[in-house]
């Protein structure tokens, strides 16, 4: 028997939108998800004319409400460790070389935060609901929240959502930095596509640049990543791109970027 679609894939003008599909199930990330989540970025990586990638949940009700609670009962802590290294989920987020973006349509829980927070941009529908409720099943997050969380927020903002389980909801998300706008649940759509069409038409070479520099300011001293950035700038100027970008300003006309 075909295995279930719990995570489907459509293309249109350079912009992919991956969708978790188990609307039932709040979206929870089960075994199929996750395969099929990688699987479908893994695919979308491979695919040049895919400049950016938007990940949204299904139905009117959530993004992710988190991992599957249901598949957690009686696991073992070895079956527990091997799950998390097996599907990547976040790391196939996070490590994507092009913009990815989160459209968040409703509750946006544990994994489903954690996956909101692999993405560069998170935009939020009004009913959008986001906590890291993890500590009220007597477990903490595994796919970056308490990495990724401090990061965007701060330690004491962060610390609160983690020890308390909270949900805070789109406007405060956004008062605290842990999403980048907020919209009318209706607006959510064409808003992200508009963002995302506009990145789309930007010069994947640049675009590529800036997230190797962006995703390394995460991680490197200031000095390191200047260094990074310095370098990273000259290799643009071996681009058709460049001559593109600064050819159509000198000429007055929009830029018609290849890539290469
Ligand atoms: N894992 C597995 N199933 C989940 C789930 C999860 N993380 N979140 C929701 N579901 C399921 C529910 O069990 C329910 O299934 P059922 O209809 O077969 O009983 C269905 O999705 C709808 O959820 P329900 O709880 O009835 O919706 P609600 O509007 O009353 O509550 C939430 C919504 C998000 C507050 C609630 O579902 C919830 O707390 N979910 C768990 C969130 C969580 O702890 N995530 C972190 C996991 S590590």
């Amino acid at each position: 028997m075909a295995e279930e679609r719990v995570v489907l894939t459509t293309v249109d003008g350079g912009v992919a939108t991956v969708t978790i599909n188990r609307p039932d199930k709040l979206n929870a990330l089960n075994a199929a998800v996750r395969t099929q989540f990688v699987a479908a970025l893994n695919a979308l990586r491979e695919d040049p004319d895919v400049r950016v990638v938007v990940v949204t949940g299904a139905g009117e009700k959530a993004f992710v409400a988190g991992a599957d609670i249901a598949e957690f009962e009686g696991r073992t802590a070895v079956d527990q460790f091997r799950v998390m290294k097996a599907y990547g989920v976040f790391e196939a987020a996070a490590s994507f070389p092009r913009p990815i973006i989160a459209a968040i349509n409703g509750f946006c829980l544990g994994g489903g935060c954690e996956l909101a927070m692999a993405c560069d941009i998170r935009i939020a529908s009004e009913k959008a609901k986001l906590g890291q409720p993890e500590v009220k099943l007597g477990i903490l997050p595994g796919g970056g929240g308490t990495q990724r969380l401090p990061r965007l927020v701060g330690f004491g903002t962060a610390a609160k959502l983690l020890f308390t389980g909270d949900m805070v909801d789109a406007r405060e998300a956004l008062r605290i930095g842990l999403v980048d706008e907020v919209v009318a649940p209706e607006a959510l759509a064409d808003r992200v596509r508009e963002l995302a069409g506009a990145i789309a038409a930007m010069s994947p070479v640049a675009l590529q640049l800036i997230k190797e520099a962006l995703m390394a300011s995460q991680r490197m001293p200031l000095d390191e990543g200047m260094r990074l950035e310095t370098t990273l700038f000259g290799l643009a100027f071996a681009s058709d791109d460049k001559e593109e970008g600064v050819k159509a300003f000198l000429e007055k006309r929009p830029a018609k970027f290849t890539g290469r």
